[in-house]
């Protein structure tokens, strides 16, 4: 949700800021903005709509025009204001000499606005933001820290309320960029002479592995020789370096059309690397989970939170840990969470499931969850992203960066991680012998090959996506652990296609949704497994049946060798077998594929950046 990027070093800032941005789109396309501190003067270039915009404008300019080798700039996911050319960061102040960018929400900007106001000062924008820029030049232009860039900076950092990294240039101090944090993300990249900023690594990754990961409340002054990291007051304060572990071409296209496609495709890789270490001589281990044994044992209740694609993933986890562990598993969308009095206490285990790590409906259930009492364990995709450093524990997913908005190999990989959390329960409550731990651990186990299998089924849906259109509406129907992936489906479709889509539980169509199906309606239903639970697959025979014999067209996802559902099919897409509770993570993958296609048939082109939407929802 909105990224910021900062450079300083002896290279054309420019060029490095533009590079920056595009690998941070993901979080925000709504507009792009870039300042560059130069011979003592602010350029600042900025427009509404998706960073080709920006790079347009640019262009037509002239990029040799741009000197500087300081920078900070920003892509935006609109909060206060429409997305305009306006409201675009970077926000300069009234006497042209300072800009900033924001990421985030400043919660007591009215009061912070009637202020500048006060002081004389129109503001032009409909942000939250602007102000932030009025102040660092009231304060740097007169009273107790008149002169003093980074003093007006801290200054201006100790009376923002809310959620917010900013990042200060102020041009009479062309080789320095002040920025702080609180509550949302902030990364130092410590290059050669060069040092850099983001929201997440990918700003910098093409520069340096060396990055450091700023704390809560810290703030940051860089120039092109190194770092220092201050609390808000300006006291020096520690923050702890780490090496980065993916590398640049993990976070670019790989010969794929778009990084959803490619992400799709890295799935065998995302669920194999994120079991890979958690089963060793015959026990599973959570090396990072940083819960015992005991603490494992005393668990009474499960609670898992998550929002979206997220809280699919926790659907499935409560079908597999009620089975595996016995203990009651109550799931609830983050964003209701906290709002419904939740019964909560300490031998409550809250599964916070987020691939950002960021996501602030989730950060306030688990805030609310640690109010409670309750221990949490954050399952996240994120390396010190803010879920797990506030959790009591964390389980990494290991999919590697998801640029693509929608999420596909993180979901995956998040199955995979509750199911882990599920046996390490089993484990330690003695609800699961010793070898069906090890049963249901191979069979996770097989999964990435079986995923490679179901990719192949790419040109069939491509096919079929062009015989659908044009499509209007969909629906998705499962049972069982089939039902969370109807509603993913039917999730994929929405935000990619922009289309009415809708997931079912197979057994409430009759109870109203079937008033829906009329001619040519096109439904996916997910099969399960003849062998697994016959009485399961007989009665979702019968629902394909009924849903036929009212006109709809079925696209019916199934496994090899289940011949009971051909009659029935209109279109057949074939899944390798596995046992129920692991179907998800095949059945699911023809529908990313589905969504995707569907979308580009329904002319969104940009499948990574559908509109509206963002990467991480910082935002309530
Ligand atoms: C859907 C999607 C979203 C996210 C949700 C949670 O494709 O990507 O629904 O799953 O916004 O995000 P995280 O997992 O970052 O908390």
């Amino acid at each position: 949700m909105c990224a910021i990027v900062g450079y300083v070093g002896q290279a054309q800032a420019l060029q490095i800021g533009l590079e920056a941005l595009e690998r941070m789109e993901y979080r925000g396309y709504d507009s792009a903005g870039i300042a560059v501190v130069q011979k003592g003067a602010l350029h600042v270039e900025k427009k509404e709509g998706k960073l080709a915009n920006l790079l347009e404008q640019v262009d037509h300019i002239g990029r040799d025009n741009f000197t500087g080798t300081t920078c900070i700039g920003h892509t935006r996911w609109a909060t206060h204001g429409r997305p305009n050319d306006v409201n675009a960061h970077p926000h300069v102040s009234f006497d042209g000499k300072a800009a900033i960018v924001h990421n985030g929400i400043i919660e007591n900007f009215a009061t912070l606005r009637e202020e500048v106001e006060n002081a004389g000062i129109e503001m032009t924008s409909e942000t939250d933001s602007e102000v932030a820029a009025h102040l660092l030049a009231l304060a740097y232009n007169d009273g107790p820290t008149a002169g003093d860039f980074e003093a007006s900076a801290l200054a201006v950092l100790r009376r923002l309320d809310g959620a917010f990294t900013v990042l200060f240039t102020h041009c009479d101090h062309p080789g320095t960029i002040v920025a702080g944090r609180r509550s949302t993300p902030l990364i130092v990249g410590v290059g050669d002479g060069e040092t850099f900023l983001g929201s997440d690594v990918a700003a910098f990754i093409a520069h340096t592995k060396k990055a450091v990961e700023l704390g809560q409340d810290n703030a940051v002054i860089i120039t092109a020789d190194g770092y220092r990291t201050t609390d808000f007051d300006g006291n020096d304060v520690e923050c702890t370096p780490f090496t980065i572990d993916w590398d640049l071409e993990a976070a670019e296209k790989g010969g794929f059309d778009s990084f959803m496609m490619k992400e799709i495709h890295e799935q065998p890789a995302a669920v194999r690397d994120t079991l890979a270490g958690h089963f060793v001589d015959g026990r599973i281990v959570l090396d990072e989970q940083r819960l015992s044994d005991e603490d494992l044992r005393g668990v009474e209740k499960v609670f898992v939170v998550a929002c979206g694609s997220a809280y699919h993933s926790g659907l499935l986890a409560k079908y597999a840990i009620e089975h595996w562990v016995r203990v009651p598993v109550e799931i609830e969308v983050a964003s209701e969470f906290r709002y419904r009095d939740p019964v909560l206490d300490q031998r409550t285990l809250v599964l916070a499931v987020s691939q950002s790590g960021e996501t602030a409906d989730t950060l306030e259930a688990v805030r609310h969850a640690k109010t409670q009492g309750a221990r949490v364990l954050a399952v996240c995709n994120t390396n010190g992203s803010q879920i797990p450093r506030e959790s009591d524990a964390v389980l990494y997913t290991h999919a590697g960066p998801e640029i693509g908005v929608a999420s596909t190999k993180a979901f995956l990989a998040q199955v995979a991680a509750n199911y882990l959390v599920g046996l390490a329960l089993a484990q330690a409550r003695g609800t699961k012998f010793a070898d069906e731990i090890a049963d249901i651990y191979n069979a996770l186990e097989a999964l990435p090959e079986k995923i490679e299998k179901v990719l192949k089924l790419r040109e069939q849906i491509l096919e079929l996506s062009k015989e659908l259109r044009p499509v209007k509406t969909m629906l998705f129907l499962g049972r069982y652990v089939g039902f969370p992936v109807a509603l993913e489906g039917a999730l994929k479709l929405k935000e990619l296609a922009y289309i009415h889509a809708e997931g079912f539980a197979a057994g409430e169509l009759k109870h109203g949704p079937i008033a829906l199906i009329e001619e040519g309606l096109p439904v996916v239903v997910v099969v399960p497994s003849p062998t697994g639970r016959p009485v399961l697959h007989s009665k979702i025979v019968s629902n394909i049946q009924e849903i036929r014999a009212r006109g709809a067209r079925t696209i019916v996802i199934a496994e090899e060798g289940d011949a009971a559902v051909e009659p029935f099919a209109n279109y057949l897409l074939r899944i390798p077998n596995t046992s129920s509770l692991m179907q998800p993570l095949l059945s699911t993958v023809p529908l990313q594929f589905l969504a995707a296609d569907i979308a580009r048939e329904c002319g969104n082109q940009d499948i990574d950046k559908p509109r509206n939407l963002a990467k991480s929802v910082t935002v309530e």
